[in-house]
């Protein structure tokens, strides 16, 4: 088997990968070829994925690590639980997925939770004609061409990430299960990341409220920084969605946000999160 990538990027941050099929990925070659990508690139492209196939769509995102449950239980797929849909279709008055059809800006999936997913598969089951992009931002580079001067002053530090932050600009509030499970963590600003060993941002701009230890106007002012550098169109990958596309991202190094579209449209994406090796899963 050929496996092969095309650039998305003038970098190689966002790859489509060619020549795999949904058939291939229980062989351990296959298995071994797309873990090296997405550890080489961050944003993995998959086409023409059947998405009706839900155990397929989970049978590829357990080649990068161990399924986990998310915690939106309201909004799991009944087949396959490790599926969260992401939608604004309602069956009667109730939702069937997270989010709705509004916006979502720049975050990386559950840092409000002391181990956050290290990746995110989400594949395109129903989309609109227009609208509802995904960008992607790659925190490699962002890092790297940073200042040495702000990367001095921004090493150690630490900043809160709140789930309820985000909600409060972009979803709902939490559910009972995720208060219980914590919605407020605190992780570094610069993140080492647990497999490569590179470096890069991790302070996304709609969960983290402020950097720990420093005033309020002294925090606001380091975000605005870190984040005016974080997103500069050089570093952002815009994906418009076709039925059957598949986008796997790693968490630890790349963020995203979505736009939103004419909400008269129907939109279902399927979701899997991907856990981390466990002892490797605390962001340092
Ligand atoms: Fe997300």
């Amino acid at each position: 088997m050929n496996i092969t990538t095309r650039n998305l990027t003038h970098t190689d941050f966002a790859v489509e990968v060619i020549g795999v099929t949904l058939d291939d990925v229980h062989k351990e070659g296959v298995q071994r070829r797309l873990q090296y990508l997405w550890l080489k690139h961050q944003v993995l492209l998959f086409k023409n994925l059947d998405t009706e196939n839900e155990q397929r769509l989970a049978g590829l995102s357990k080649v990068f690590g161990r399924l986990e449950i998310h915690s939106r239980i309201e909004y799991l797929s009944n087949q396959v639980p490790e599926l969260l849909y992401i939608s604004n279709v309602k069956e009667g008055d109730r939702k069937i997925g997270a989010l709705g059809d509004g916006e979502a800006g720049w975050h990386t999936d559950q840092t409000y939770r002391p181990t956050p997913a290290l990746g995110s598969l989400l594949a395109a089951h129903v989309i609109p004609p227009e609208g509802g992009n995904t960008s992607f931002a790659d925190m490699y580079r962002a890092y790297d061409a940073l200042p040495e001067e702000l990367k001095h002053r921004i090493s150690g530090l630490k900043a809160v990430h709140s789930y309820e932050h985000f909600n409060e600009q972009y979803s709902e509030p939490s559910n009972s299960k995720q208060k219980a499970d914590g919605t407020v963590q605190t992780h570094p600003v610069v993140r080492t990341h647990p497999i490569t060993g590179r470096k890069s941002i991790y302070c996304p701009k709609s969960v983290v409220p402020y950097i720990v230890g420093l005033s309020p106007q002294d925090s606001q002012a380091l975000l605005e920084e870190i984040h005016e550098r974080s997103f500069r169109p050089e570093f952002v990958y815009e994906h418009k969605w076709n039925l059957g596309d598949g986008v796997l991202w790693d968490n630890a190094a790349a963020m995203h946000r979505r736009d939103t579209w004419d909400p008269a449209y129907p939109r279902l994406m399927k979701r899997t999160t991907i856990r981390p090796p466990e002892d490797l899963a605390v962001p340092f």
